[in-house]
């Protein structure tokens, strides 16, 4: 179990906290360290009256348990005075429940203006106030938790609350827009459709019910939401009897009835209202982006007079007709060859944001470097080919509009680290076709191989926007899952500004889409300005957890899996939230001037570190550490000797020595045949013979110590061709390291 949460610190004003559910969450948020203004006017049922004994009581009971509050009792439509009372007693407000309510249930017919007004006035006008008048404050802390109370009554109907159920769907719609205004100020803006037992129900439900529903069954999610640690914003639940819901919106893919040049009908209203109202894979458009995405999409459709589709008439599911998976499930595209040197590990190096001025970035952008590495994401712009190349129009039962491509989700799993030049070869093919009713995700699997060794898996998961609804399946046991994120705060947090460049300088990697680099092409993609590469963020976000948690060691990096969210602006700022769960790292990434999730459902999985003794154990009595990495030599000769000797050309002799005196002496031969290690003195024909010590010689071969500097300190000496002391590295870093 995780920590208990806290309110220590925090301060709480809770609206028409005298009664009901009101005061049961003053008293949960007194007893948990919080400081609570208690505000209720004391009125009645129907907002008549006023009294100050409600507040009274409940302030009386939290200070009771030790608790510290104070009471209010200005009616919520004083907002300011209601703020002022936590900025007098507390000096501050992070916290906001608005809570107090009143009903004047009528049938329609005889609601009065007044019954009317006043509901709105006490629900609605009445949180409207109390929040405006905590914003600014919320706003420069940069916290602040709201809740909104809204009812079933709003969100279903229920006969004679007309008035009730109008303003209790009002507040869900400011909600809404609070959840996006205060978003990028950490201020978050959640509402609940409760139902409790309290003096509001007595009159609609029946005694046993009233008691048993009780109103502490509600307080533990308004506690939650209200946490700094929880991250829910503009979220909408039903709560009740223990239990707890989330809502959201679903929408039927729909129909569209207008055509090119000709009047839009009420008969083809009529004629097309089964296929309107036909939830079968209906979508959840979440944003009004989304929603509008959706009226662009149909534009240009009718526009085209349906020209790009098969079925003119129903742009979001007439290419039912161009996806086949049982022609292309399984088809294997033209394999594809991609070439690279150590320019094009650091031009991608460069291109995901590293820099000289971080100097641990130097071994990604100095091919001199000691331990000059490519960095494990560069596998996906080898991968990636087989797409660029158009290979996906090749496929049979896939025909589509390839400007309705998008990048939905990446998978990568090295299986050794890239080498930092060579050629690789790629083999893809399609593993599933999913229809999720707005579109249809391909799942293409790609195989990286270095000669016949596989290097790594990519799954590239692309989502073909309007090509759904062919009747496919909607899941499939090949893609590989996106996971949550723990729900705690992340254990550390990376911020990181892209460059007003950074999609100039990536795409030269290999991307050459123009939405990244033309305006006017990005501009017909409806985005403002040209786009940051999916795939550059996903670059940044893995580099920052194999710094964080693997000190820029590539050869701990195993796989990574992330779901593209929103695009990112060249010039914003990359902020990646990483949790620590063993070996998996799960992140998330932000734009940090905006908020927005750029990257989410992502993990990364990391190989152990490796074991810390190896290169640290002492000396075991009588042994050599050396010993150790000899033995590792002469195994990896046996396995790849003819291809050293390929490369290395050359025969070494070594020295080791322990306490000044000659320990140990070996000959390494990559020049004879398919090469081979002997133990004892060199026969005299060696290239290069090398003197150290034994532990000097462990520093060389964990990394710690750079040959070239060992040479000038002394503590490495080398007789014969010392060109040749260049091509140690080879060994000593590819097939010495332990
Ligand atoms: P309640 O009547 O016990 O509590 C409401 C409190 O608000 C009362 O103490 C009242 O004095 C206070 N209040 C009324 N007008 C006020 C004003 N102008 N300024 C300050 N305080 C004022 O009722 P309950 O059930 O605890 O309701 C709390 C909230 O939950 C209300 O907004 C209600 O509409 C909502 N709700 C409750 C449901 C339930 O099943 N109990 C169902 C759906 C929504």
């Amino acid at each position: 179990m995780s920590a208990p949460l806290s309110y220590a610190g925090k301060v709480v004003l809770v609206t028409g906290a005298g009664g009901g559910l009101g005061r049961e969450y003053a008293l949960a948020f007194g007893e948990r360290g919080a400081s609570v203004v208690v505000n209720d006017l004391g009125g009645d049922i129907k907002g008549g009256g006023k009294s100050s004994a409600a507040a009274d009581k409940v302030v009386e009971e939290i200070k009771a348990k030790g608790g510290k509050a104070v009471a209010n009792y200005d009616s919520v439509e004083d907002g300011e005075k209601l703020i002022q009372t936590a900025l007098d007693t507390f000096g501050r407000i992070d916290i906001l429940v608005n809570n107090a309510g009143i009903l004047r249930d009528r049938s329609f017919a005889r609601t009065s203006d007044l019954d009317w007004d006043l509901i709105h006035r006490v629900h609605l006008r009445g949180s409207f106030l109390v929040t405006r008048a905590a914003w600014n404050h919320m706003k420069n802390q940069k916290f602040g938790r709201i809740i909104m109370t809204s009812s079933a009554a709003g969100i279903y109907g229920n006969f004679g609350q007309a008035n009730y159920s109008a303003a209790k769907l009002g507040l869900l719609g400011l909600a809404n827009t609070l959840a996006i205004e205060g978003g990028k100020y950490n201020i978050h803006c959640n509402t609940i459709a409760p139902t409790a037992g309290s003096r509001l129900t007595q009159t609609v439900m029946p005694p046993d019910l009233l008691e048993s529903l009780k109103a502490e069954y509600v307080a533990p999610l308004v506690l939650w939401l209200c946490h700094e640690e929880c991250q829910e914003n503009g979220g909408l639940f039903e709560v009740g009897a223990g239990w707890i819901g989330k809502l959201r919106w679903e929408r039927t893919i729909g129909s569209i009835i207008r055509h090119k040049n000709q009047t839009m009908t009420p008969e083809e209203v009529r004629d097309k209202w089964d296929k309107i109202c036909d939830f079968t894979n209906a979508t959840k458009p979440a944003t009004i982006q989304e929603s509008l995405q959706t009226l662009v999409e149909v534009l240009s459709e009718v526009d085209t007079g349906g020209a790009i589709r098969a079925s003119p008439t129903s742009a979001l599911n007439s290419a039912a007709s161009d996806i086949s998976p049982a022609q292309a499930v399984g088809t294997v595209l033209p394999e594809t060859t991609f070439n690279y040197t150590h320019m094009q590990c650091i031009l991608y190096a460069l291109g995901v944001g590293m820099s000289t001025k971080e100097p641990d970035h130097l071994k990604f952008l100095y091919e001199g470097h000691e331990d000059f590495s490519c960095l494990p994401t560069f596998a996906v712009i080898a991968a990636q080919a087989s797409m660029m190349e158009g290979g996906l129009s090749t496929v049979p039962g896939l025909s589509f509009d390839p400007t309705r491509l998008l990048h939905g989700e990446q998978y990568l799993e090295l299986y050794k680290p890239l080498p930092t030049s060579g050629t690789l070869t790629s083999k893809a093919s399609i593993a599933d076709i999913l229809d999720k009713g707005s579109g249809a995700v391909i799942l293409l699997d790609v195989h990286t191989y270095s000669k016949q060794e596989l290097v790594c898996y990519s799954q590239f998961s692309v989502f073909i926007v309007g090509s759904g609804g062919f009747g496919g399946k909607r899941a499939s046991d090949k893609a590989v899952p996106t996971v949550a994120a723990p729900n705690r705060a992340p254990d550390v947090v990376v911020v990181d500004e892209t460059g007003r460049d950074q999609a100039a300088l990536y795409r030269l990697s290999g991307d050459w889409n123009p939405l990244h680099i033309d305006p006017s092409f990005a501009a017909m993609g409806g985005f403002k300005s040209p786009i940051l590469h999916g795939l550059c963020s996903f670059g940044f976000a893995a580099r920052h957890v194999l710094k964080q948690y693997a000190d820029n060691d590539v050869s701990r990096f195993k796989s990574i899996k992330v779901r593209f969210v929103k695009p990112v602006f060249p010039g914003q700022s990359l902020q990646t939230e990483m949790w620590k769960e063993g070996n998996r790292i799960h992140l998330l990434s932000k734009v940090k001037e905006s908020g927005a999730v750029v990257l989410s459902g992502a993990y990364i999985d990391l190989h152990a570190a490796p074991d810390a003794s190896v290169s640290t154990a002492p000396a075991q009595t009588g042994g050599l550490q050396s010993d150790l990495v000899f033995a590792e030599i002469g195994r990896r000769i046996k396995d790849l000797g003819a291809e050293l000797v390929k490369k290395v050309n050359a025969i070494f002799g070594w020295e080791i020595t322990k306490g000044g005196k000659t320990a140990a002496q070996w000959t390494i031969d990559l020049k004879t045949g398919s090469g081979a290690l002997h133990e004892g003195p060199y026969t005299g024909k060696a290239d290069v013979t090398f003197t150290v010590s034994d532990e000097d010689f462990m520093e060389v071969v964990t990394g710690k110590l750079n040959p070239q500097k060992a040479f000038f300190a002394g503590k490495l000496k080398v007789k014969g061709n010392i060109m040749m002391s260049q091509k140690l590295e080879i060994i000593l870093k590819d097939y010495a390291k332990l």
